[in-house]
């Protein structure tokens, strides 16, 4: 395993937190604290707050991202925003597939795979998420379903292409619950997302892939999280709309 190939990513997900004026004050409040990271350092906020947050974040090393795009370049989709729209608003990263939206707004894997072609073709970071529910570790299908919604997401997506992506592993039971995957648990989903890509583009491509974890990482855990070879960052939830906490996890990541 070669974690030197990789760059580390912390990416705070605001989920439906913060309007606009409290995203400028919690931006202005992160930047001094993450200045220094040796790790990239983003925020996928609401699509409202996204015009505010890439003003505040302006010369800073803090990249604005969202948490969904729609799959489609434009037409007659009521309420959805295309990934040339955030591109021209300041965007950089986008978070696909979370599990909060395979549960409450009919995500598939089809639907995550033809995001995260939209997003990559647009030149947008695609944050992919995947993840097993606590009834399907119970009954030992965490391999075969990491490694499933991993390649279904990257579907017709091209080594090339693969360099805009990050996988994120988010065991839905440690998400928002407090319970977090232990280190070696975390370890092990990564891996298994990893050898999932090695199997469709080869080890040497697989090597270079940041795959994050999270699930309830926070200011206590993200030492030891980050320290474990395949995992290279983390998607941070509610940690990440308090300053000092997010800063503490950016800094256990630029070690
Ligand atoms: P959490 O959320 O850190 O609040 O568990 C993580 C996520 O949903 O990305």
């Amino acid at each position: 395993m070669k974690k030197e190939l990789r760059r580390a990513v912390i990416a705070g997900n605001w989920k439906m937190n913060n309007t606009p004026s409290q995203a400028k004050a919690l931006i202005e409040a992160m930047k001094p604290l993450v200045a220094d990271a040796d790790c990239d350092v983003v925020l996928c906020v609401p699509a409202i707050d996204i015009p505010a947050a890439v003003e505040a974040a302006k010369g800073s090393n803090i990249k604005i991202g969202a948490e969904n795009v729609h799959f489609k370049a434009s037409g007659a989709y009521t309420g959805e925003i295309s990934a040339d729209m955030l591109k021209e608003a300041g965007v950089e990263y986008v978070v696909i597939g979370h599990s909060e939206r395979r549960q409450y707004f009919a995500e598939t894997d089809q639907t995550v795979n033809l995001r995260t072609l939209a997003a990559v073709n647009a030149g947008l970071k695609a944050i992919v998420c995947v993840g097993e529910t606590l009834e399907q570790r119970e009954l030992g299908y965490t391999e075969t379903l990491l490694k499933y919604q991993t390649k279904m997401a990257l579907t017709n997506v091209t080594a090339d292409q693969l360099k805009n992506i990050i996988i994120a592993y988010e065991p839905v039971w440690a998400i928002g619950t407090g319970v977090t995957a232990t280190a070696d648990q975390a370890d092990e989903g990564n891996g298994f997302c990893r050898a999932a890509i090695a199997e469709a583009y080869g080890a040497d491509v697989a090597e270079t892939v940041t795959i994050q974890y999270g699930g309830s990482m926070n200011a206590k855990n993200a030492d030891e999280l980050v320290d474990k070879v395949n995992v290279d960052g983390g998607l941070i939830g509610g940690a990440s709309l308090k300053a000092e906490d997010f800063s503490i996890i950016v800094k256990a990541a630029s070690k």
